[in-house]
Parts: structure tokens; C-alpha cells; sequence
């Protein structure tokens, strides 16, 4: 059987990865950010997962403005890493899943969840940055990825319980799949940030650890959290955090917090990152 083993959260600031991507890691700026990934790049080196499933958001990279789906699943083989102005990042191709890609989609839709199936995609930061986050600079990267794109950039984006929602129609879905695969669910972007407009660069430390606190102890106090309180609270863009509740409704109840770390700024963003357990895992941790 497929299992969701873990969820793991992360900010996905672009700087991040161009500081990677250039050897700007020891810079002191930089340390102190990449630092807070090093029990993360060995916790999910032991995990070994099969299959990642990484909810993200789209920058207005693959999709322009012309074609705008609320949620969009990556059923294809390949995904290569976008050309978001730089030039592609250079990090691998990410490879898919597209039998458990098509059997999630198969499952979530007949679950009345409406997603876009989506068979060409090139991937922005969005998702590259959260990878290289975790598996560092690899040749290849480690396992099969789903990406799930979600938008955040269009008004409206959908609600966090409706992220929620899905996230438990996606275990549902996984838990359906015959073959063994020890899946692990990333929800990323985020924490508080505003790249433009009178309040660029706006960051709110206490509502970052509130949602922290949510996403471990009391999903439901968060999933009640309003577009327009996202907005007053954590700035425009911080809206991107409805992407975790999708991980944390695709695990248990009560999980195990494995990890947190919190650090302030990277480029105008707050890093917020959780691993979370099931209990299984947790279980066979100790
Ligand atoms: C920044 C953060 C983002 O989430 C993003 O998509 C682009 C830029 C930033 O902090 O610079
Ligand atoms: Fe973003």
C-alpha cells in the first residue's frame, strides 16, 4: 500500500536558490538560513521517500494570466525547471509519477474535488527551491515528485479549508494505491511577506509562530483563517500559506512534530519550515 508518511513545510524564497546556485551558502546572511535545513537534508535522507507530492504555487510562470486553475496536478514524466528570467536554475529535471499522478487525480475528482490535469509543465522556484531546501545539490534528485499547483496569485485564491479539504481527499486517494510507496507531502511558500506595494517587506513574526503552532497542534483553528486576515496579518503574498494546509490535511490528526526552525528575513520573506509525523513513522522512529 502507498502511505503518507510525513509532511514537511517550507518558505520558498527565489533568493534562496540563487544563493545556492551561485556559492553564497557560507555568506552570513545566507548560513543562518541554510543552517536551519541541515537536520531536515538527514531526517528525509533516512526517510527515503518514494514519492514526494509538492503543493506549490505557479508564479505566473507556466501559466500567464490567460489560463488560471485553482488546483492543477502534474500527471506528467517530466517536469523541467523553468526559465523564470535567468535562465533555468540548474538543478535536475524533476522526474514525475504519472501512475499514482493519474490514480490521485482518478480518485480526487470522483472524491468531487474539481482538479486541472496537467501533462506539460515547466516548474518555477516555487517548487525547485523547496527541493533543493532538502535534498541540497544532487545529481539526480532522490525520488519521484507530483507537484500540485495551487493558485495564490489570482484573486480568489481557494480557502484553507478547502486546501484542507483536498489535502484529506489526497490521503484518501494515496492510501487507495496497491503499490508499497512511502510518500512524503511538502506544503510550501510563505511565512508573512509583501514584495511590492506600500508595505513591501512587511513580516509578522508573532502571526508566523501562531500558524506554527496551528499546523502541530490545532489545524482547525487555522483553517478558519480568512483571505482578508492572511492579507492584514502576513502581507499579500502570505496567502501562499493556504499550501500547508493542504499537506496538513493529507496527515493524521495529531502528529509529531519533528522539526521547526524560523528565521528572519530571507530577501523580503520570513522562513517558516515543520516537519511533521504521522503517527506510524513517529512510532517507528522510537
Ligand atoms: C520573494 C518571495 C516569494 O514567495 C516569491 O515568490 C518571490 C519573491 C521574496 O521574498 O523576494
Ligand atoms: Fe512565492
Amino acid at each position: 500500500m502507498a502511505r503518507i508518511v510525513a509532511g514537511v513545510a517550507t518558505s520558498h524564497v527565489p533568493a534562496i536558490g540563487a544563493a545556492l546556485d551561485n556559492g553564497k551558502t557560507q555568506e552570513p546572511y545566507w548560513q543562518r538560513v541554510f543552517a536551519g535545513y541541515e537536520e531536515s537534508k538527514k531526517w528525509i535522507a533516512e526517510v527515503k521517500p518514494d514519492v514526494c507530492i509538492v503543493v506549490f504555487n505557479d508564479h505566473a510562470t507556466a501559466f500567464s494570466v490567460d489560463i488560471v486553475p485553482t488546483f492543477a496536478l502534474g500527471c506528467a514524466a517530466e517536469f523541467a525547471p523553468a526559465d523564470e528570467g535567468w535562465g533555468p536554475r540548474p538543478v535536475p529535471t524533476v522526474h514525475g509519477h504519472p501512475e499514482l499522478a493519474a490514480h490521485i487525480a482518478q480518485s480526487v475528482i470522483l472524491d468531487e474535488f474539481d482538479l486541472t490535469i496537467v501533462n506539460n509543465m515547466e516548474v518555477d522556484h516555487g517548487l525547485t527551491v523547496p527541493l533543493s531546501l532538502m535534498f541540497g545539490q544532487p545529481e539526480e534528485w532522490p525520488c519521484k515528485i507530483i507537484p500540485l499547483a495551487v493558485n495564490v496569485v489570482l484573486f480568489p485564491p481557494p480557502t484553507g479549508k478547502r486546501c484542507f479539504d483536498l489535502g484529506a481527499a489526497i490521503r484518501r486517494a494515496v492510501d487507495s494505491y496497491p503499490e508499497d510507496l512511502k510518500v512524503v507531502i511538502f506544503g510550501t511558500g510563505g511565512m508573512s511577506h509583501q514584495i511590492s506595494g506600500p508595505r513591501a517587506g512587511l513580516i509578522n513574526s508573532d502571526f508566523d509562530k501562531a500558524f506554527l503552532d496551528g499546523m502541530s497542534h490545532d489545524p482547525q483553528k487555522i483553517i478558519k483563517l480568512k483571505h482578508v486576515e492572511y492579507m492584514r496579518e502576513a502581507g499579500a503574498e502570505g496567502i501562499e500559506m493556504v499550501m500547508w494546509l493542504v499537506m496538513r490535511g493529507a496527515l493524521d490528526e495529531h502528529v509529531h512534530e519533528r522539526y521547526r526552525f524560523y528565521t528572519v528575513p530571507a530577501s523580503n520573506t520570513a522562513v517558516g519550515h515543520l516537519i511533521l509525523e504521522n503517527e506510524g513513522l513517529a512510532a517507528a522512529a522510537e
